[in-house]
């Protein structure tokens, strides 16, 4: 009979290593691993080796950067998609299109089973296994971090031991690490306690304020409906542009954020994220749409940005309310063209200057100096009209000697 086919999510570290080992002994079927370079720095060298060496036949390794930036991180940047107030979504940017490479590479292959290396508290779990469950319904999932044998890190190290499998087994490192182009996330060890304040080696790319440059730095971008594809009129592919970004982003102490968060389990986390070029980018977009959009739309957005935010979140990118609010995002977009002049200096980005052809800021209508247009003179029937009916029901109340609020009218 032949033997059964498992695609595996690979990363080349201690737990995707022994699981390809330990799927190939459980299930004596045949590991196919899968890796998609997001920008991740790490683990990427002598990959496909290593694959082989823990009993892989087959390695694929994809470099996927600019597809990730181009339509995963640009979706997210044009809704203007920060979770709870603070988080980029790095991390659950990337996962649908991992999801997305996994089916692809299952379907190319004819294989049975995906397997991750997700555990059972995390958020991940549901951001892959939703996205494969609706991209290919009748796939088989296993997670076998929710299940296996091994509590313990340790534990985990014995078995590769013992099995040959070739793992860096250096000193523990404490934190727990994700990384792509759209920012690096950071957590365990002394971040698990609320009282401590980030110790300066959970940081990964971006220098401390404190240390950083003592000469300020500006930055022009050009966006284009939306999408940033300029840097000092220079022209960029999203993930250069994005890597320029965070290295002068990183070189200033842009893009740090210490949070509490609250997963899709219920669990409340503690994670330290860096993400220079998201947070500069997102700035200067949602600046840019402060000019360019209407102030009805502009409003609106806002809630449409909240609600992709936490669907992006949740793992629900491959949903018909995601695609249906994308496209309200898109239709937003048409006019988010111009140029944005920041300056960076130690961890604060300040707004220097905006342009558009598209702005709608009139300086005859704003202006408090000569040549102001505006009729000052419609304003009163106006304010009459907004007037009116707060002015009726103070009336009414007056009448019948009730008080409409009394710790705002006060009497
Ligand atoms: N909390 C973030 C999210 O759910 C990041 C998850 C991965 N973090 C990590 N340190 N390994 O999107």
């Amino acid at each position: 009979m032949k033997k059964k086919k498992i695609v595996v999510a690979y990363s080349g570290g201690l737990d995707t290593s022994v699981m390809v080992k330990w799927l190939s002994q459980k299930y004596d079927s045949e590991i196919i691993t899968v890796t998609g370079n997001l920008g991740q720095k790490k683990d990427l060298e002598n990959l496909e080796e290593k694959a082989f060496k823990t009993g892989a036949s087959k390695a694929y390794i994809f470099d996927l950067q600019n597809e990730f930036i181009e339509d995963y991180a640009w979706k997210a940047l044009k809704a203007g998609a920060i979770y709870e107030g603070d988080y980029p979504l790095a991390t659950a940017v990337g996962r649908p299109l991992l999801a997305k490479l996994m089916v692809e590479t299952a379907r190319k292959e004819d294989a049975d089973m995906i397997a991750h290396g997700c555990t059972g508290k995390g958020n991940d779990q549901v951001r892959f296994e939703v996205g494969i469950k609706t991209l290919a319904p009748d796939m088989e999932i296993l997670a076998p971090l929710r299940t296996w044998e091994f509590k313990t890190r340790e534990e985990e190290i014995d078995y590769a031991l013992q099995n040959n499998i070739s793992i860096s087994i250096t000193k523990q490192k404490p934190y727990s690490i994700d990384e792509n182009l759209w920012g690096i996330a950071v957590e365990c060890g002394e971040l698990e306690d609320t009282k401590n304040a980030p110790p300066e080696d959970a940081f990964q790319i971006t220098k401390n304020p404190l240390e950083a440059k003592s000469t300020p730095e500006e930055v022009t971008i050009t966006f284009k409906k939306g999408i940033p594809i300029a840097i000092e009129g220079q022209k960029y592919s999203g993930a250069e542009l994005v890597s320029f970004l965070n290295a002068i982003g990183g070189e200033h102490g842009i893009g740090r954020i210490d949070m509490i968060e609250n997963r899709v389990v219920g669990i409340k986390s503690r994670e330290i994220y860096e993400a220079p070029a998201a947070v500069i980018l997102l700035q200067a977009h949602h600046e840019l749409e402060k000019l360019t959009l209407d102030k009805d739309t502009f409003r609106y957005k806002q809630n449409v940005s909240n609600q992709i935010a936490n669907m992006i979140y949740d793992g629900l990118w491959f949903s018909p309310l995601f695609n249906s609010l994308m496209a309200f995002v898109d239709s937003t977009q048409e006019n988010v063209s111009g140029e944005i002049k920041l300056q960076l200096y130690k961890g604060n980005i300040t707004v220097l200057s905006r342009t558009s052809p598209f702005s709608l800021y009139n300086k005859e209508l704003a202006t408090y100096g000569a040549g102001d247009t505006f009729s000052h003179q419609d304003s009163v029937g106006f304010i009459n009209l907004v007037g009116l009916p707060f002015k009726t029901i103070s009336k009414v109340m007056q009448k019948n000697k009730l008080v409409l609020n009394e710790n705002i009218v006060g009497q």
